[in-house]
């Protein structure tokens, strides 16, 4: 392992730190990734949801790498490197991803896999079940020489995790105490409300910095704060890392207010609260929020008195949403205020996925991957989860959306404006290397830690010398 300048001790102590930019423009960087990172990490595939029987299929591509995961009879999960063994023909045909035609292939009722090129078959088990004319290799060819290369697969959270390395480390001990905290919100029962994706030019380390901070909003996103406190801390978790809401005034300081949940600033809790949560989910693309909490904002200056505390308001406001979710059969989870507490606003899951959670939804959420050889294109895909009542679910597939505000909503554009010109920027000769704010960005430098560790050290952040 190599040993870095950063330790998750430095980090704790909020220790400033620096580092360059070769990561985000290096085509020799991007092709160390190819080799060091993507083949040896667990990383989030799609949801469970969508392969839910049995012969359900479908490909994941990252790198140079195509993997087939595929639902068993058993309801298992398997998972093969997408390559027949025979003379290396895709096993399916994956063209490049493109925008407005190819996100990825998927199919069902799969009882085995035929290879187009010669015609060698595998079943679900990834075992050969047919060769022509085998007596030509004269009885040399065993089955671990004919069978598909299998890769690790699990499950968290309801996506589907794989990981090529066979040696990696169990995906529970992966995902650590991230996966501890986010398991009572269940986002197992959560089905997608919306999901897209684009092809964006900027690295993908831009894409996913973009969405890992609140510190950005007060310049990129001015208007939310006419009702919000943006103020943020941050920490690491190892390999993954959490951002919350602080608060440097004491009248918004409360154990509630510590996730997604917190009262508007203003005079009127009542009425700042309901503007915060409209217009987070408004300008959010329909997230951040679901339409039960924000009915249930609406009506708090109703259902309260003047001078109620923001403390009061927003133990009303929950109490009311999880009554009328409850109505129609959407059942929150409980989770205790300690762990509410602890488990912020939103998690960068190391080194590409990033959860924004919350009881009934889960989302923004962000998955980014490098976009071929280029390393300044990147595959930007961005969901909503929500839990539904049984059988309300919404059908959505992966559609491509170019980033425009009518597609992705006002806020997101805005993120969308920085991206590619953070890209262009960080190339400057006269870039000394980043900054970032050790209190509110530690996601930013944490993804760069464990990247260096990875990386044989490349890029590895360093503690400015104080
Ligand atoms: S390459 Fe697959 S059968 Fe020949
Ligand atoms: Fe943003």
């Amino acid at each position: 392992m190599v040993k870095l300048d950063v330790t998750a001790r430095d980090m704790d102590d909020e220790r400033p730190v620096t580092y360059g930019s070769e990561a985000f423009h290096s085509t020799d960087y991007l092709a160390a990734e190819k080799k060091l990172l993507w083949p040896k990490i667990w990383q989030m595939v799609e949801r469970e949801t969508d392969i839910p029987s049995p012969g359900d299929w479908l490909t994941y591509d990252v790198g140079d790498d195509s993997i087939i995961v595929v639902r068993m009879e058993d309801g298992a999960l398997r998972a093969f490197h997408n390559v027949c063994p025979h003379r290396g023909r895709q096993l399916i045909s994956v063209p490049d991803m493109l925008p407005g035609k190819v996100h990825s292939v998927r199919g069902n009722n799969r009882k085995n896999f035929v290879c187009g090129f010669h015609g060698w078959t595998f079943n679900l088990e990834g075992n050969n079940t047919y060769i022509l004319d085998p007596q030509d290799w004269g009885g040399r060819l065993t089955p671990d020489m004919t069978c598909l290369s299998e890769v690790r697969v699990d499950t968290w959270g309801g996506f589907i995790y794989i990981n090529m390395d066979p040696h990696c480390a169990p995906l529970r001990e992966w995902m650590g105490r991230a996966g501890e905290l986010l398991d009572y919100f269940e986002l197992d029962k959560m089905r997608y409300k919306w999901r897209q994706w684009a092809i964006y030019p900027c690295n993908w380390k831009v894409a996913i910095e973009a969405f890992l901070e609140p510190y950005h909003i007060a310049a990129t996103h001015t208007q939310l704060l006419a009702y919000g406190e943006y103020y943020a801390c941050s920490k690491q978790y190892g390999l993954h890392s959490v951002s919350s809401y602080d608060t440097r005034d004491e009248k918004y300081q409360m154990a509630e207010s510590s996730g997604t949940v917190r009262a508007g600033k203003g005079e009127d809790p009542r009425i700042s609260t309901y503007e915060l949560i409209r217009e987070n989910y408004e300008t959010v693309n329909y997230t951040a929020s679901t339409q039960t909490l924000v009915n249930a904002a609406k009506r708090l200056i109703d259902e309260l008195p003047e001078g109620v505390s923001p403390a009061e308001c927003i133990a009303h406001w929950r109490g009311q949403a999880r009554a009328d979710d409850a109505a129609r059969g959407v059942i929150w989870p409980d989770v205790p205020p300690d762990v509410q507490h602890e488990s912020g606003l939103a998690w960068a899951l190391w080194p590409n996925q990033n959860i924004l959670h919350d009881v009934t939804f889960a989302g923004p959420c962000y998955r980014v991957r490098p976009y071929g050889d280029d390393p300044s294109k990147c595959i930007f895909e961005s969901y909503a989860l929500e839990r539904f009542p049984e059988g309300e679910e919404p059908e959505t597939e992966w559609v491509y959306a170019e980033p425009t505000a009518e597609n992705w909503g006002p806020v997101l554009e805005q993120d969308f404006l920085n991206m590619e010109f953070v890209h262009k920027g960080m190339k400057s000769s006269g870039f000394r290397g980043a900054l970032p704010n050790p209190h509110q960005e530690q996601k930013v430098i944490n993804l760069h830690r464990n990247l260096a560790e990875w990386m044989g050290g490349r890029g590895a952040p360093k503690k400015l010398g104080l």
